[in-house]
């Protein structure tokens, strides 16, 4: 709930558990007074810091000539506020600059009204969070150096669940273009800085590892200026209070939904307070914000929990499935895919494919997705993209489709629209296209250029190319691949003034193609890969619901990635495949791979009799519980693989019927003797648990805090072993 109080200038943003309260200060700044775990306001009131005796809270009033006092203590120096002033007293890090004609970059929002909207703010084009009972707080304010810069602050509350976002519209109503040098979309000030902070970075195969540190005196910056979220840092990251455990205490997640470059910094200093800021990088970032133009600023997601980790992992699964993935069949059983990368790679042609789907059919598989390798010359890595027809020598496409709906299963295409191959047609009459042409040394990655898709003429040419072939074809699946990352600075095309607007740009123009495809094909699930997760974010899964996970798909590296990237994202949206690894067997890898979307990436026709029947097992387990448990279910992380050698997780299913929970060790465990502790059951429910021929049954409570004996299901863990144990209420 939004209530104004008009007497005490308060605005009180409520829902059952937490509670926010602003205050318009005697200057017209925006102070945060409380932001935590539902209180009475007397009390919220109660902690709100007067700076009068110790910090500058007044100023000159030069038509006056005198000193005027703050009668309300406010200092624009230390107190905590939504929007921090830049280059004018408050000297911690603030979300907007805007450098004036005149060259002034002093930029204060002074408040000038409110309304209150139901819903999140609803946006034309983009991504943006959509559906929930949800309110808006719009707060409008100007800057303060220059009247005409007008600022709308819109703060979301979800009355369900414990979601706050944060966004800025920045419009100049003036004649005269202004610069904008920062556009971040939020603000967080928070009283200590009793904090670890968590965030996830790698590389390429090596995706989210969890980093973990003290917020520092100083700045911490989680950014990335790849031109993409990347692989090196993802944009959800969490701090939480350091006394909090996985189910105690607080811990405040972020992200943002955007797929480009991002920074979030996370700042303390000698008065012990934290102020979290994140949106678009600043790095090269400049935008000129012409007469009467309106700059949106990406909407930053907060998820808030006073009951540890796995509250603000929850919160986030559910905001991701319900407001922000816009896949219109998102809550249908998605089918086990097949993907022919790993196995066959571009080895292939028409029997060859033939063969493949008739044996991923007895593995289970019902969506055959053709990989990379089925268009224009390419036969290798350094050939080929931008040219997106078919190679009728190589490939009999229409029949491989036919081939496949007559045997029962879906069929998928991979795409890597945003790049071009040198030599291809589309370089040789658009030379220009290409990002670094005018170079005598052009970057170079996976042999290929980024095209510019700064430029709608490009974005047009793909979206051409492309509709020709899915219009022409019963395609029901898209693998939307992004293999290599932006590296230059320089798009000549935009001209001297406007260079700091390429990279935002580009991620523009990601989304127009994008969005102008899922429109047109709303039936067909586009899953995002980007070399594995190197644009995992919230921008992306708007428009593909599910993401490949990792290059990387052997057996111990997935065990870290796939628990380390269900912290802050739904399983579901986990592209999770099991391979012809020999870490570990294919139940073992099963296993893993059912905490996920689940489906299978090797030659199927090297599969023995074993094999094929270990497949079958697990995908019975995915086809029975896949929806209730993995897909619908509330996750919880138990332990991590950074810390113990048997990583732990579990899914309960909504209504608490069911659960499944995963041990997986890297290192051999002999004698095998712990109690294995469930979460979130029904306390007053028997559950029956069969693994082999060993079957109990317990009451939920006893599961919970007792446990139950490992041993007797399991008392050896090979090198990279796994145990799944799921439990069934027993019908009375
Ligand atoms: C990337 C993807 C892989 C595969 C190849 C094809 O590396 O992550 O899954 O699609 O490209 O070239």
């Amino acid at each position: 709930m939004i209530r104004f109080e008009e007497q005490k200038n308060l605005f009180l943003i409520s829902n059952d558990s937490l509670l926010l309260v602003l205050y318009i200060t005697s200057t017209k700044q925006v102070e945060c007074i409380y932001f935590g775990k539902k209180i009475k306001l007397e009390e919220a009131l109660k902690q709100r810091k007067s700076y009068k005796d110790n910090w500058s809270t007044s100023y000159f009033d030069n038509k006056l000539h005198k000193e005027i006092d703050l009668d309300d203590g406010y200092s624009l120096e230390v107190s905590k506020c939504e929007i921090g002033a830049h280059g004018l007293c408050d000297h911690r890090p603030a979300p907007i600059i805007i450098k004036k004609a005149d060259g002034n970059v002093e930029t204060n929002f002074i408040y000038d009204g409110y309304k209150v909207n139901k819903g999140y703010p609803s946006y034309k084009t983009g991504p943006h969070a959509h559906d929930g009972d949800v309110e808006t707080l719009k707060l409008f304010l100007h800057d303060e150096l220059n009247e005409n810069i007008k600022l709308i602050y819109n703060l979301s509350i979800d009355l369900d669940k414990d979601i706050i976002l944060k966004n800025f519209e920045i419009i100049n109503e003036g004649n005269e273009s202004v610069e904008i040098k920062r556009a971040l979309s939020m603000q967080l000030d928070l009283d200590t800085n009793e904090y670890t902070v968590h965030h996830f970075g790698g590389k390429w195969g090596n995706e989210r590892n969890e980093f973990v540190n003290h917020v520092i005196d100083g700045e911490q910056i989680i950014s990335s200026n790849y031109g993409r979220s990347s692989h090196e840092e993802n944009p959800f990251f969490y701090l939480s209070k350091i006394d909090a455990t996985q189910d105690y205490g607080e811990v405040i997640g972020f992200n943002l939904v955007y797929s480009g470059n991002f920074k979030a910094s996370i700042f303390s200093n000698f008065n012990k307070a934290t102020r979290v800021t994140y949106g678009i990088n600043d790095y090269n970032f400049a935008w000129v914000l012409s007469s009467k133009e309106t700059f949106i600023t990406p909407q930053a997601v907060i998820s808030y929990s006073f009951e540890g980790v796995n509250k603000m992992s929850q919160n986030f699964h559910s905001f991701i499935k319900e407001n922000i993935i816009t896949y219109k069949k998102e809550n249908e059983y998605k089918s086990i895919i097949f993907n022919s990368w790993e196995g066959l790679e571009m080895n292939f042609n028409t029997e060859r494919i033939l063969s493949c789907i008739d044996a991923a059919k007895t593995i289970g598989s019902e969506l055959f997705v053709l990989d990379d390798g089925w268009f224009s010359i390419r036969e290798k890595d350094e050939t080929g993209l931008g040219d997106w027809w078919i190679n009728k020598d190589k490939i009999d496409l229409a029949n491989v489709i036919d081939y496949c709906h007559e045997k029962g299963m879906k069929f998928g295409l991979w795409i890597e629209p945003e790049m071009v191959s040198p030599g291809t047609e589309l370089l040789k009459n658009h030379p220009d296209y290409a990002i670094g042409y005018s170079r005598q040394k052009q970057s170079i990655h996976r042999h290929q250029f980024l095209l510019d898709f700064t430029r709608k003429e490009v974005v047009d040419n793909l979206y051409s190319q492309l509709i020709e072939i899915i219009d022409n074809h019963k395609i029901d699946y898209i693998k939307w691949d992004h293999n290599r990352d932006l590296k230059e600075s320089y798009f000549p095309h935009l001209g001297p003034n406007r260079q700091g607007e390429a990279t935002h740009r580009l991620t523009l123009g990601f989304y127009d193609l994008i969005e102008r495809l899922t429109s047109r094909y709303p039936d067909i699930l586009f899953e995002g890969c980007a070399s594995g997760g190197g644009r995992y974010d919230l921008g992306a899964l708007y428009y593909t619901p599910q993401i490949w996970c990792s290059d990387n798909a052997t057996p111990k590296a997935r065990r870290f990635i796939q628990y380390n990237t269900s912290i802050g994202y739904p399983l579901s949206t986990m592209g999770s495949h099991v391979n012809k690894s020999d870490e570990a067997s294919y139940e073992v890898k099963g296993y893993l791979s059912l905490f996920g979307t689940f489906g299978y990436e090797m030659d199927p026709n090297t599969l023995n009799n074993d094999e094929i029947n270990e497949l079958n097992e697990v995908a019975k387990i995915y086809k029975e519980y896949h929806k209730s448990l993995f897909e619908d279910g509330v996750l919880y992380h138990l332990s991590s693989p950074h810390f113990y050698n048997l990583m732990k997780m579990e899914v309960v299913s909504k209504d608490q019927k069911l659960a499944a929970l995963i041990m997986m060790n890297e290192r051999e465990i002999k004698d095998f003797s712990e109690f294995i502790k469930f979460k979130g059951l029904n306390p007053n429910a028997v559950y029956s648990v069969q693994f082999e021929d060993i079957k109990i049954e317990e009451k939920g409570e006893i599961l919970m805090s007792k446990g139950i004996d490992g041993s007797l299901f399991k008392k050896t863990f090979k090198e990279c072993d796994a145990l799944l144990l799921i439990l069934k209420e027993k019908v009375k």
